[in-house]
């Protein structure tokens, strides 16, 4: 595992980028593992800026998200699929791009629809990962089994509280949730996990560090042989380089 602890968001971010850069100048047709929520989007800003200024070309690039509320359709703002395309897909070159269907209701189809996407563009070559302050990657929450596939969960009480922030009431926060499971996450190629800000320094170190255990998906990471974090002066405090 190769951990950079940069000193701000803002540098982790540049980190970031530059990897993801480094995995597509190296094979165009990459497969890229992206992920949702705050932790990325400095990170996808400077994926649009290096776009912009012609240092990147994504059109043969693939994309596969991680997870979708399930009952949320593209054009709802809350939506990953309209998160994606707001603040990636829009604004760079990209044409391939695979996120669960959150309007399937039939959870056994939108689970292996999704996942013979995953099948059929094979491994992913760099995954994208943030994590929940309860250490779940995707949607996989504690509890999850190490060798689920796409699968449909049920949100903690923790992850709705959290997600609460992007809805006006309690009630339209989405209960359920179609994910990437682990087992995919695990057979990327690389994996990339950016967590920055004090509230992610425990999940952080205990991921890290403590011992592997589905109460805590993200501590199954330790055991893949090519992981790189990348953290701020807050999420790494406690990490001496
Ligand atoms: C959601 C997403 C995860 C993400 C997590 C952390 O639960 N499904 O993929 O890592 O939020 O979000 P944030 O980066 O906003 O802290």
């Amino acid at each position: 595992m190769k951990i950079y602890k940069l000193k701000t968001e803002e540098d982790a971010s540049k980190k970031a980028s530059e990897i993801i850069i480094k995995t597509i100048k190296n094979k165009e047709d990459c497969v890229l593992g992206l992920a949702t929520g705050s932790t990325p989007l400095k990170t996808y800003q400077f994926l649009i800026d290096a776009y912009k200024n012609k240092k990147i070309d994504f059109s043969k690039v693939a994309a596969v998200n991680l997870d979708e509320y399930k009952g949320l359709s593209k054009d709802d703002p809350n939506s990953y699929s309209y998160f994606m395309d707001k603040h990636l897909f829009n604004q760079i070159n990209i044409k391939n791009t695979n996120i669960p269907d959150g309007m399937e209701k039939d959870p056994v189809k939108a689970c292996n629809t999704y996942q013979k996407t995953l099948n059929n563009l094979g491994p992913v070559d760099l995954q994208i990962l943030g994590i929940g302050l309860n250490g779940h990657i995707g949607f996989n929450e504690p509890g999850t089994d190490f060798n689920e596939e796409t699968h449909l969960v049920s949100l903690s009480k923790s992850t709705i509280s959290a997600n609460r922030r992007f809805f006006l009431k309690e009630e339209d926060v989405p209960k359920f949730a179609y994910t990437m499971g682990i087992k995919t996450i695990m057979k990327s190629k690389t994996i990339l996990l950016i967590a920055t800000g004090k509230n992610k320094k425990e999940i952080l170190k205990e991921s890290l560090t403590g011992p592997v255990t589905t109460n805590v998906p993200a501590s199954i990471l330790q055991t893949h042989e090519n992981v790189i974090v990348i953290g701020d002066s807050e999420s790494l405090e406690w990490y001496e380089d």
